[in-house]
C-alpha cells in the first residue's frame, strides 16, 4: 500500500527515521508515523487538525474545494435525486440500492419504528422542562438494556440489524421527546407514511385529529436528514468509533455520538444560531453582533458561520439555502423579523474582509435552524434532529470499524506536569 515513503530527521538521532506514505482514491496522502513510537517519539496534533485516525470508504470531503461526497455521490445530486433512506442505504452498503432493495430496506425500516411499550417509563422520570438531547442521550443509551444480550457486534448481519433498528427508532424517539415536553401523548409511527412524513406526524399530530403533512414540507424535512446523514470524520462520529473500539454496546456509542453532537461547536449550533438571531432582535444591532465576532478579546461568534474542513462554500449549505427559500414560500414567510436579520447577516458576513479573509462562509446549520423554524419545529429540537439524521452516518462507520481488523483507540500525549517527585513526609 505504500507507494512512497517520508523521511524524518531528529536532532540527537543519527538517522532520518523513514516513514511510509499512503495514498487514498482523493484527498492528501497520508504518513504513516506508528514508526516513530520505537524510536521515542509521538506525533502531536491537539484537535486533530493533521491526523488520519482511521481508512474510510464511506464519506470523502474536499473543504478547498467546497466537496462532499457519499460514496462517491456528490451531495448535490443525492438531494435533488435521492432520498434520505435511500442515502441512508448506500452509506450503510457503498452502493446505490436496485429498486428491489429500496423496496425491501424501506420496508424493513418500517418494521422497526415502534419502541419497546416500556421505554415510554423512562420519560416520565424527566422534567417536562428538561433540554430534549438531555432525554435522548438517555434514552438512546438505555436502548442497550433492551438489545444488548441478543446482539453479537462480531456478527455482520447482527450489526445490520442494529442499525436498521436505530435508523427507524430515531424519529420515533425524537418525536416522544417533544411530545414529552408539551405534555401531549405520545404518538405511534405510521407505517402508511414516508419516513419524513411519520416523523411531522408523530411530532404535530395527535389521537383527536387526522394529521395530513404538507408535501413541501415533508420533502424539506427529508432534505434535512439527507444533507445531515454523515460528514467523515467529525468530533461525533470519531467518538462513536472510539467508544465502538473497545467493543462496548452499538446503542450505548449511538449514544455518546448524541453527547458529542450536542455543543454549540458542533449540531448545536443550529439551535445557537435562533438563539443568537433573537438575541440580536433588530437589524439595527447586528453592526455591534459581528463587531463583537471581530474582536479577538470577545468570545462571542457568529453561530453558523466556519468550518473546521470547509474553508469554501459548505455545499450542504447551497442546497439547504434553496430549500429554505421553497419552505418559506410554501408558508408565506418573507417578512419574518428574525428572516431579515438573518439575510443582512449572511450579506455582511459574505462581504466584511475579517469572514471573507478566514474563508468563514454560512454553514449547514445557518439555515437549517431557519427551515426547522420555519416548520413549526421548537428551537431545542433542532439539534435532536440533527442526531436522528446523524445516526445513519455514527452507525455506519461503527459497522465500518467492526468489519475491519481493528484496535482500540488509545491517543498519546504530550506531558508538562510534574515530574516524578516524593510524598512530603
Ligand atoms: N465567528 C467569528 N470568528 C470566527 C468564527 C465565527 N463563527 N469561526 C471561526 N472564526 C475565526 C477564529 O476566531 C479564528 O480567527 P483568528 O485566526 O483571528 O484567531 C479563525 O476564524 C479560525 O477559526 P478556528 O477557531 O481556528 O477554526 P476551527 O476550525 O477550529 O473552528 C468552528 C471551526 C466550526 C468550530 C468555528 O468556525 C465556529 O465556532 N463556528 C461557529 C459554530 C458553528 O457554526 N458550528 C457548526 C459547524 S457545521 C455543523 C457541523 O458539521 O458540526
Amino acid at each position: 500500500m505504500a507507494d512512497k515513503k517520508a523521511r524524518l530527521t531528529i536532532d540527537g538521532l543519527d538517522e532520518a527515521i523513514e516513514l511510509p506514505v499512503y495514498s487514498g482514491t482523493e484527498g492528501p496522502d497520508v504518513v504513516d508515523v506508528r514508526p516513530l513510537t520505537g524510536k521515542g517519539c509521538f506525533t502531536y496534533d491537539p484537535g486533530f487538525v493533521s491526523t488520519a485516525a482511521c481508512e474510510s470508504k464511506i464519506t470523502y470531503i474536499d473543504g478547498g474545494a467546497g466537496v462532499l461526497l457519499h460514496g462517491g455521490y456528490p451531495i448535490e445530486q443525492l438531494a435533488e435525486h435521492s432520498d434520505y433512506l435511500e442515502t441512508c442505504y448506500l452509506l450503510l452498503n457503498g452502493e446505490l440500492p436496485t429498486p428491489e432493495q429500496k423496496e425491501e430496506f424501506v420496508n424493513t425500516i418500517k418494521r422497526h419504528t415502534m419502541v419497546h411499550e416500556q421505554m415510554s417509563d423512562f420519560f416520565h422520570g424527566f422534567r417536562r422542562d428538561a433540554h430534549p438531547m438531555a432525554i435522548m442521550v438517555a434514552v438512546v443509551g438505555a436502548l442497550s438494556a433492551f438489545y444488548h444480550d441478543s446482539l453479537d457486534i462480531d456478527d455482520a448481519y447482527h450489526r445490520e440489524v442494529c442499525a436498521y433498528r436505530l435508523v427507524a427508532k430515531m424519529p420515533t424517539i425524537a418525536a416522544m421527546c417533544y411530545k414529552y415536553s408539551i405534555g401531549q401523548p405520545f404518538q405511534y409511527p405510521r407505517n402508511d407514511l414516508d419516513y419524513a412524513e411519520n416523523f411531522l406526524q408523530m411530532m404535530f399530530g395527535n389521537p383527536c385529529e387526522d394529521y395530513k403533512p404538507s408535501p413541501v414540507l415533508s420533502k424539506a424535512m427529508d432534505k434535512i436528514f439527507l444533507l445531515h446523514a454523515d460528514h467523515e470524520q467529525n468530533a461525533s462520529t470519531s467518538t462513536v468509533r472510539l467508544a465502538g473500539s473497545s467493543g462496548a454496546n452499538p446503542f450505548a456509542c449511538i449514544a455518546s455520538g448524541i453527547a458529542a453532537l450536542w455543543g454549540p461547536a458542533h449540531g448545536g449550533a443550529n439551535e445557537a444560531v435562533l438563539n443568537m438571531l433573537e438575541e440580536i432582535g433588530d437589524e439595527s444591532n447586528i453592526e455591534e453582533f459581528v463587531a463583537r465576532a471581530k474582536d479577538p478579546n470577545d468570545s462571542f461568534r457568529l453561530m453558523g458561520f466556519g468550518h473546521r474542513v470547509y474553508r469554501n462554500f459548505d455545499p450542504r449549505a447551497k442546497v439547504m439555502k434553496k430549500t429554505c427559500d421553497e419552505v418559506l414560500a410554501e408558508l408565506g414567510i418573507e417578512d419574518e423579523p428574525l428572516l431579515k436579520i438573518a439575510k443582512r447577516l449572511e450579506q455582511i458576513a459574505l462581504e466584511d474582509e475579517y469572514f471573507v479573509e478566514r474563508k468563514l462562509y454560512p454553514n449547514v446549520d445557518f439555515y437549517s435552524g431557519i427551515i426547522l423554524k420555519a416548520i413549526g419545529i421548537p428551537t431545542t429540537m433542532f439539534t435532536v434532529i440533527f442526531a436522528l439524521s446523524r445516526t445513519i452516518g455514527w452507525i455506519s462507520h461503527w459497522n465500518e470499524f467492526h468489519s475491519s481488523p481493528n484496535k482500540i483507540g488509545r491517543p498519546r500525549q504530550l506531558y508538562t506536569g510534574p515530574s516524578k517527585r516524593d510524598y512530603p513526609a
